[in-house]
């Protein structure tokens, strides 16, 4: 007999990938999963799990601690994954209320329905809260600071990672005060497929393809962890399945990028990819590449985002040492593989952009 895992925000960018990841790895073990299909999540992205017999797509809301409650008892839930959150800075900065509701509450509303269903009513088995966290917890380094730690001091800078980082601290009170078994993992970016193109790579190929400026805040030089989300995935499976109970652990990318350097990379990886393969200036005629310019010609420098975090570095050591959790993916072929995708997707990510996905889901599924 197989797991069952309840994965919130499994329509979103990391909870696709998680979902898929989960079902290839584990042939017996069922997946629940929670979305409430914000602009971010979509259930497009979930066609190749809902083939799975194994999987089923709920649509509702976190905050709903009587359907949460419900649907631990019914499907008899062992463990959750809780992804569901508002994840995009630029967002928290513009409207931040949400970032509280759905990550502060939204959290402490999930955190107690598996203290009423798991410690209350459920008291023999066992049972697991991940938590999906990330490095911008932390705060920002200096370029000669080391790396971020487990014991690193909380120093969110935006309504975003305060927000993220308030829900941290509800999950460590929980397993605290009420025993609950929970962990958190703090990861680094991530990227890869079905990544919402608001975020700086999906956005830029995206971009680079439609022959649109590449938006480059202030100077370019704010430095992220980059990490390829199924490395995330690894990673977080396991901190479920080995990871001491109320512990965290960083996941890194140990693969630190100026932006303005990864934003060249990939100009040059699509210039690369236009020259190989001809048929690709029939499909993005607006693209650089096929009026013979370089991608580059596209870079915009923008004003700066505010209290823009100027860098993120995690060192994943304690994962390492107690999980064997290594990042597989080089950058190289990571960013190669993402680009690949995109250019194999595009209806996808035209669909996202233009909103019409959500026609095709009534289709599939009713409204
Ligand atoms: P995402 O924005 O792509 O997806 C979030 C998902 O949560 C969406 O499908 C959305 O519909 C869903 N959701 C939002 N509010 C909800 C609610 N009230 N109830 C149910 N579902 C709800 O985000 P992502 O990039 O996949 O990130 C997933 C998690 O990983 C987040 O908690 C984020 O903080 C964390 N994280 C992300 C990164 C990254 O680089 N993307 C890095 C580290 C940690
Ligand atoms: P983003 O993908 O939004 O992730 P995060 O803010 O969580 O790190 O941004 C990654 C970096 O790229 C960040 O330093 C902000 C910068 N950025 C730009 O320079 N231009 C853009 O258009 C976006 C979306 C981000």
């Amino acid at each position: 007999m197989g797991k069952t895992l309840l994965v919130t925000g499994g329509a979103g960018f990391i909870g696709v990938n998680f979902c898929n990841y989960w079902l290839n790895r584990y042939p017996n073990d069922q997946i629940i999963a929670l979305d409430i299909l914000s602009y971010a999540g979509n259930r497009h992205s979930l066609e190749q799990a809902e083939k799975n017999d194994r999987f089923q797509f709920v649509t509702g809301d976190i905050l709903d601690q009587a359907l949460v409650e419900k649907l631990l008892r019914e499907h008899k839930v062992d463990d959750i994954v809780h992804f569901a959150a508002e994840s995009h800075v630029d967002r928290s900065i513009t409207g931040p209320d949400l970032f509280l509701e759905t990550n502060i509450i939204g959290t402490h509303s999930l955190l107690k329905a598996a203290r009423q269903v798991w410690l209350t009513e459920q008291t023999e088995e066992r049972h697991r809260f991940h938590h999906v966290s990330t490095d911008e917890v932390y705060g920002s380094l200096t370029a000669d600071d080391p790396a971020f730690t487990e014991t690193t001091t909380y120093q969110p800078n935006s309504p975003y990672s305060a927000s993220k980082a308030s829900s941290d601290h509800m999950v460590r009170a929980y397993h605290h005060t009420y025993g609950l078994d929970v962990t958190t993992s703090n990861c680094s970016n991530n990227y890869g497929p079905f990544h919402f193109p608001e975020k700086l790579i999906p956005l830029c190929i995206i971009n680079i393809l439609s022959g649109k400026p590449l938006p480059i805040y202030g100077d370019g030089q704010q430095i992220r962890d980059w990490l390829y989300v199924e490395d995330h995935c690894r990673g977080i499976d396991l901190v479920l399945t080995s990871g001491r109970a109320g512990e965290t652990y960083n996941i890194g990318g140990n693969n630190e990028k100026a932006n303005i350097d990864l934003v060249k990379s990939l100009c040059s990886l699509v210039d690369a990819r236009f020259a190989d393969e001809p048929a690709l200036k029939q499909r993005f005629p607006d693209a650089p590449a096929s009026n013979n310019q370089p991608s580059d010609t596209l870079i915009t420098y923008v004003t700066d985002r505010p209290g823009h975090d100027r860098r993120y570095a995690v060192d994943a050591s304690k994962a390492f040492k107690e999980l064997g959790y290594e990042p597989a993916e080089t950058f190289e072929k990571g960013l190669g593989k993402t680009l690949d995708w995109y250019l194999a997707n595009e209806n996808w990510w035209r669909t996202v952009l233009d909103g019409s996905y959500r026609d095709w889901i009534d289709e599939q599924y009713g409204s």
